[in-house]
């Protein structure tokens, strides 16, 4: 089976889940490259996916477990029985069950699973100071991931139909973990620094952030601790402040590859 077109849907406050999915495409040499970036979003209603397009979802790892506001605005994409390849990106700690909770939604809406890959990319908590991870997916991984994409066109190219796909053996458990309690809190703004670009604003993914009395204000019980205004406020004006940074830097500093199922 040729697949010539390829849809990219990712969800990714910091860029990381874009870059992998972006590097598996590359070595998929499609004639056709479509993407859609839910991570501001997702359209009011259904969107169908034929079986000539070869999907890609890409989606960070939020406490061992699949972003909850990806799951929820992958929700839209029903597969008409069109091939995928799941894709998880996490911060060089674990992924846990992560993976298999995404291949599993993704075949509940109506996809057929072909491979799947676990991805590392800089913690969203990472800092000068106490990098984790930092700067990946770096050239090492944008090789891996390219080559990961030409394997799984590879695979399609020896099948005449997708039911001759032998199940996939992936990483994860079911019941999938459970998380813990999510304690509300969102990053600092300091005030010396910021200059009211509002580019902050612009960048959140679930509108967390306002201005309240001349001041940015960031909604605790909104924010999904994503850090992307931490990352992109052109002055450094917010800080994320988290024990987890000093305890990620300290134990999961040493370097995690790419796991992937073909
Ligand atoms: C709330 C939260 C929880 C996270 N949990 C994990 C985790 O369990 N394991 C891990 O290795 N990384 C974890 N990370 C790091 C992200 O998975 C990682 O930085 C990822 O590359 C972010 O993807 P993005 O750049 O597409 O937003 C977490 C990040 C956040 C914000
Ligand atoms: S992006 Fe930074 S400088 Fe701009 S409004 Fe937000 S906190 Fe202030
Ligand atoms: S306010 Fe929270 S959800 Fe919004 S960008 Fe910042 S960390 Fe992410």
């Amino acid at each position: 089976m040729e697949y010539r077109k390829v849809h990219l849907i990712y969800f990714s406050p910091t860029h990381t889940s874009a870059k992998t999915a972006y590097a598996i495409a590359e070595g998929m040499q499609p004639e056709i490259l479509s993407e859609s970036d839910i991570t501001y979003g997702v359209p009011g209603s259904t969107v169908e996916i034929r079986g000539d397009e070869l999907t890609v979802v890409a989606v960070p790892v939020y406490g061992g477990r699949v972003s909850e506001t990806a799951m929820e605005r992958l929700r839209v994409f029903s597969g008409l029985q069109a091939p995928v390849v799941p894709v998880v990106v996490y911060g060089n700690r674990d992924y846990e069950d992560a993976l298999k909770e995404l291949s599993d939604k993704l075949v509940a809406q109506g996809f057929v699973l072909v491979s799947a890959g676990a991805f590392i990319g800089e913690h969203s908590y990472s800092r000068k100071d106490m990098p984790i991870a930092a700067g990946r997916p770096d050239d090492t991984d944008h090789l891996k991931a390219a080559h990961f994409g030409h394997e799984v066109l590879a695979k399609l190219s020896g099948l005449s139909s997708l039911s001759e796909l032998e199940p996939l053996e992936i990483k994860g458990n079911f019941p999938y973990k459970v998380k813990g309690q999510s304690t509300p809190q969102a990053p600092v703004t300091s005030e010396e620094l910021c200059t009211q670009c509002e580019y902050c604003i612009d960048v959140c993914p679930v509108a967390a952030i306002s201005i309240v009395d001349d001041r940015m204000f960031s909604d605790p019980a909104t924010c999904i601790k994503c850090c992307a205004c931490v990352k992109e406020c052109p002055e450094g004006a917010r800080t994320f402040d988290t024990p987890f940074t000093a305890m990620l830097h300290k134990n999961f500093s040493a370097r995690r590859e790419p796991e992937l199922f073909i």
